[in-house]
């Protein structure tokens, strides 16, 4: 018997949920639980979930309908089971989760968790309870500071909020009602934030926030502070070697932003710009607030600033009135722009959002029809860039081990995986490498310089 209690979460949906899973992580922590990848010997189990699309938010309800049958062979066995549900659906169905599945002892919001110790317990001798609220207070100021524990297993990139919610209200999206309004953290936080991650070994950040590129948080000289300076100050930082930033909106992306990405040898050639689709008409149902033709001729002033970027994107297909002609143009869109990398989903109608109460929804097998055309050709470009870097020669950062001895796996700096066997080199590393070949979505390569200054490895010999 020990008094240890094991906590298990499960994160469903964005990085914000990855980031926020590791802060509740952070917090029980404090209060005695140790973290466990298995629910079978939880005390607690945490759903930090999703509300973006429908399935997202249904697969909770599945979860919690296997969860309660667990806790009913613990209760047999005279054991607790705690469950709690986390994130946006949450925030987005509140008591309606109690109602529908009584299993849950407790449910807390993407902006209450830092109250989650002091719910938990209250949950004990009142199950059922609920906090939603977006409190006064800040979140970031009450949680413990980053220790990061089991930080090997993690590896050496991390995430970090550094803006949260959005004012964009586009029409068919949930995050302004469950993530509430944009807020950016003050740059004193995040560069503390920061520089404890680096102390812990971490070497590469991934700045997030609902609308990351609309950051303008508050400098310590009193100003306001956007993305690009804020790049610049974190490249400061010992020991971090990249940075990267999601997810961008089109229509917040400065000529400071674009400059960084010309100047900032740390701010990694690598883009998240949602586009949508390439209809004009359907951009303004969407509310995007922007046409096809901007978006082209941003992307444009991106290359011709950073002629190497990789550019990456979310569509929906069957927005409610997409015609054959509006899918067509978001088809041309991508013929024109080219990405490295795409997400693209199928329109899923949101209760509260303003797209769902519209009549002309598109019929399901045309959405899947189109949906796989759309992603048989960002398929396509996603080879095609992919295959361009064979005979390349870059950094990667070692991320993890590899699948057989000696190998390990880095990212290029497009984001790629990159597989090599480098014995003498260490997870952590910065190395220069060059592209032998590729298998789908990775890359094989072999080490060709040493590792970089900062590392505290000596150099890594040439062979592979
Ligand atoms: N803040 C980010 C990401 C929002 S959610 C942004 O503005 O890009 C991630 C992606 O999910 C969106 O970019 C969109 O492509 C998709 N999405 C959001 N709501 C959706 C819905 N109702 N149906 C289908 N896809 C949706
Ligand atoms: Fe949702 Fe639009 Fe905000 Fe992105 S910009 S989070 S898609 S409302
Ligand atoms: Fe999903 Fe909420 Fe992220 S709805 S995509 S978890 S902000």
């Amino acid at each position: 018997m020990t008094d240890t209690k094991r906590v298990f979460i499960k994160s469903y949906g964005c990085q914000m949920n990855v980031y926020d899973a590791e802060r509740m992580g952070e917090a029980l922590a404090a209060e005695g639980y140790q973290q466990t990848q298995s629910v079978d010997d939880a005390d607690l189990v945490l759903l930090n979930t999703c509300h973006i699309r429908e399935k997202a938010a249904e697969k909770v309800y599945s979860e919690l309908g296997r969860i309660r049958v667990l806790k009913e062979e613990r209760k047999a066995e005279g054991r607790a089971l705690s469950v709690g549900v986390a994130g946006c659906v949450a925030q987005a169905e509140g008591d309606e989760i109690v109602r529908r599945a009584p299993t849950v002892d407790f449910v807390v919001g993407p902006q209450s968790y830092h109250r989650l110790p002091a719910l938990l317990e209250r949950s004990r001798a009142q199950p059922g309870v609920v906090d939603i609220d977006f409190p006064a207070e800040d979140k970031f100021d009450a949680l413990p500071g980053r220790t990061r524990p089991g930080l090997i297993s993690r590896g050496p990139t991390a995430f970090l909020t550094v803006q949260e919610g959005c004012d964009k209200f586009c029409a068919f999206c949930v995050v302004p009602y469950t993530r509430g309004a944009e807020v950016s953290r003050p740059v004193a936080r995040i560069i503390a934030e920061a520089e404890d991650l680096a102390a812990a070994g971490v070497r590469e950040v991934t700045l997030l926030g609902q609308n990351v590129n609309a950051y303008h948080g508050e400098g310590p000289d009193g100003r306001v502070w956007d993305l690009a300076r804020l790049c610049y100050r974190l490249s400061e930082i010992e020991g971090l070697a990249r940075i990267r930033y999601t997810t961008s909106h089109p229509l917040d992306m400065t000529d400071s932003l674009i400059e960084a990405h010309r100047d900032l040898p740390t701010l990694m050639p690598y883009l998240h710009l949602p586009v949508q689709a390439g209809s004009d008409r359907i951009l303004a149902a969407m509310n995007r607030r922007h046409a096809a033709e901007e978006y082209v001729r941003l992307i444009e002033r991106i290359r011709a600033a950073r002629p190497d970027i990789a550019l990456s994107g979310d569509f929906i297909v069957g927005f409610p009135g997409e015609t054959d002609a509006d899918f067509e143009d978001t088809m041309r869109l991508v013929e024109t722009v080219r990405y490295a990398s795409a997400y693209s989903f199928k329109y899923s109608s949101r209760p509260g959002t303003p797209a769902a109460g519209k009549g002309e929804q598109v019929p399901e097998p045309v959405k899947g029809e189109r949906l796989q055309r759309l992603q048989a050709l960002l398929n396509e470009q996603a080879d095609e860039f992919n295959r361009s870097m064979v005979g390349r020669t870059f950094d990667i950062l070692l991320e993890k081990p590899g699948r057989r001895e000696g190998q390990l796996t880095g990212r290029s700096p497009y984001l790629q995986p990159v597989h090599l066997s480098a014995p003498h080199a260490a997870i952590g590393d910065v190395m220069q490498v060059t592209v032998t070949d590729v298998a789908g979505h990775s890359l094989f390569a072999e080490p060709v310089g040493s590792v970089s200054a900062e590392a505290p490895r000596v150099a890594v010999g040439g062979a592979a």
